[in-house]
């Protein structure tokens, strides 16, 4: 029988990671099972910084952005010894399972500590929705209204005195940002791991709108594809458009989540609670389809990236 569970988040935060928390809190106290905040993720998780939550200690942070609980990357929990000491520090608490929310790197720390005894279930916490088992990451949809909101507004100011913003936005190696902004924001060109980087197809692309009569012109940008300061003036020298370069930068972890969001990490801290309670471990949870589902992690962290193409043809023929 489950007697006491921990949660943490670990990785990059994301906004709704609280209200998975609070989730996950509120429907293991439901089922009578005692319920640990871990501190700072894996770090905490080894070093014993444990705190007994009851319902208030999830009170008021439905709305906050963050994570209650803090959150670190420890590379090391890739060493046995390093997953045997966590191990041993849960045993000592009396913590018979976890819930961890965060990427793909997080999950890998969750199905170490499941063969070595702790049943462990994953949800995906992260802006990059770039984790496949799952249609949504929690925080995606509201680092994309972040997005949106800014390049709207950018938007603005580059009508006004005929330039090209290029705007960078981030995603890990993963294009879901760029794209979902790109049509969100009607951008005139995207630039993604997905695409690749062509400078003298950007900047043809950019003297042909402007012939076209184009005053004005958003270029997104994925992190980690090109240096956007770099486009932005290859951009003024080669065209008629005036560059300017816009890293967003982490103001897109931040803020209250969406409701989208809210819901989204409720049903998955929810469906957590119910397959510790289960007796199942080593799974991440998803949304597909609408409906909430789970398969195992390490199928799920082994599986190639589903394809955007849909998405892309639908840009290009919008532009
Ligand atoms: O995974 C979330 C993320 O924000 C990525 O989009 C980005 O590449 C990375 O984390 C930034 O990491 P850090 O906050 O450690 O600089």
């Amino acid at each position: 029988m489950l007697k006491k569970i921990g949660v943490l988040t670990s990785g990059g935060d994301s906004p709704g990671m609280n209200a998975a928390i609070r989730a996950v809190t509120r429907a293991a106290l439901a089922k009578g099972i005692e319920v640990v905040g871990i501190r700072d993720g894996f770090k905490g998780l080894v070093e014993g910084w444990y705190e007994p939550f009851d319902r208030n200690s999830v009170s008021e942070t439905i709305a906050r952005g963050g994570t209650i609980l803090g959150s670190a990357r420890l590379p090391e929990f890739r060493n046995e010894e390093v997953v045997l000491k966590a191990v041993a520090k849960l045993q000592e608490n009396g913590i018979d399972a976890l819930v961890v929310i965060g990427g793909d790197g997080t999950y890998k720390g969750a199905d170490a500590l499941t063969k070595h005894g702790i049943n462990c279930i994953g949800l995906p916490g992260t802006i990059d929705n770039d984790i496949e088992g799952t249609d949504f990451t929690i925080g995606f949809d509201t680092a994309l209204n972040t997005i949106v909101e800014c390049v709207d507004k950018l938007r603005d100011t580059s009508n006004s005195h005929h330039r090209c913003s290029v705007v960078e936005v981030m995603g890990n190696r993963c294009g879901d940002l760029a794209i979902y902004s790109g049509i969100s924001c009607g951008a005139e060109i995207l630039i993604t791991p997905e695409t690749g980087y062509d400078e003298e197809a950007v900047l043809e692309k950019l003297r042909y709108l402007e012939n076209q009569g184009k005053n004005h012109a958003i270029v997104i940008v994925s992190e980690k594809v090109c240096d956007v300061k770099d486009l932005a003036d290859k951009i003024s020298k080669a065209t008629g458009f005036a560059g300017r370069a816009t890293i967003l930068g982490h103001i897109q972890r931040g803020g209250s989540p969406t409701p989208n969001d809210r819901v989204l990490a409720s049903r998955m801290g929810a469906k957590a609670v119910e397959l510790l309670v289960e007796g199942v471990g080593g799974q991440c949870v998803g949304i597909k389809n609408n409906e909430i589902v789970s398969m195992s992690i390490e199928e799920c962290v082994n599986m190639p990236r589903s394809s955007r193409k849909a998405f892309y043809k639908l840009f290009n023929t919008l532009v």
